[in-house]
């Protein structure tokens, strides 16, 4: 898919359809991802998959009763293994260790879209609930928990606030007044979609 295409159309879905997704596919996708960039190549992320009905309802109920997430054929709980970051960049360890993951955790929602999939990224957690009911080690978090499956909704590109509001020139308070907004290259998204019917109509 072209990556515009891709990156505007990813949207977080949570309700998805009935269907399981090949374990091949799933492996593809963190084959992929792990090739994120990380400090000092790092790479402090774990997955743990799950895709056990009774396990993906005790992920809901520790994600604060957020049960949607249930319909979704498989959950991955991304952890941080952050010792080795820890220890390499002392304060900012924890920082580092953490942004890792949300790189990862961003790639693998993109590359899962790309392959005709969809996911959300649930980040309230009970972080206790989840180390006791999945055995993940004490040395290191759940960080991230993404659901994965085939989406049974409908989405547009959502909304944004507009480059002007949050980019500044040279100068903090300086608008740059320049850049193109949003909502070009949303109009340019949909016109693809319309095209696209265009062309299929043919
Ligand atoms: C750090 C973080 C935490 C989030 N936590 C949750 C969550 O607990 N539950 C949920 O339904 N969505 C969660 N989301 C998804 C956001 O609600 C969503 O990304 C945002 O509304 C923008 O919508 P979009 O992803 O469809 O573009 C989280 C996203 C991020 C980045």
């Amino acid at each position: 898919m072209q990556f515009k295409k891709v990156f505007l159309g990813r949207r977080s879905i949570r309700k998805y359809k009935d269907k399981k997704i090949p374990l091949s596919v799933i492996g593809e996708i963190l084959d992929l991802a792990r090739f994120s960039p990380s400090a000092g190549n790092l790479q402090n992320w774990k997955f743990l998959v799950v895709t056990d009905v009774n396990k993906k309802n005790s992920i809901a109920e520790s994600c604060f009763q957020q049960y949607w997430m249930t319909s979704a054929p498989v959950i991955i709980i991304i952890c941080n293994d952050y010792s080795d970051v820890k220890k390499h960049y002392g304060k900012l360890g924890q920082m580092f260790s953490i942004q890792n993951c949300a790189n990862i955790a961003f790639a693998i929602e993109l590359i899962a879209y790309d392959l005709g999939l969809s996911s959300s990224w649930v980040g309230a957690f009970d972080n206790e609930a989840l180390h006791r009911d999945f055995d993940i080690p004490e040395n290191m978090d759940p960080e991230i928990i993404l659901t994965l499956g085939y989406a049974d909704e409908v989405k547009k590109p959502s909304n944004r606030n507009d480059l002007k509001y949050i980019t500044f020139f040279e100068k903090w308070g300086e608008k740059f007044a320049q850049v193109p907004s949003h909502l070009d290259q949303f109009k340019e998204f949909t016109n693809i979609k319309k095209h696209i019917k265009k062309l299929k109509k043919k």
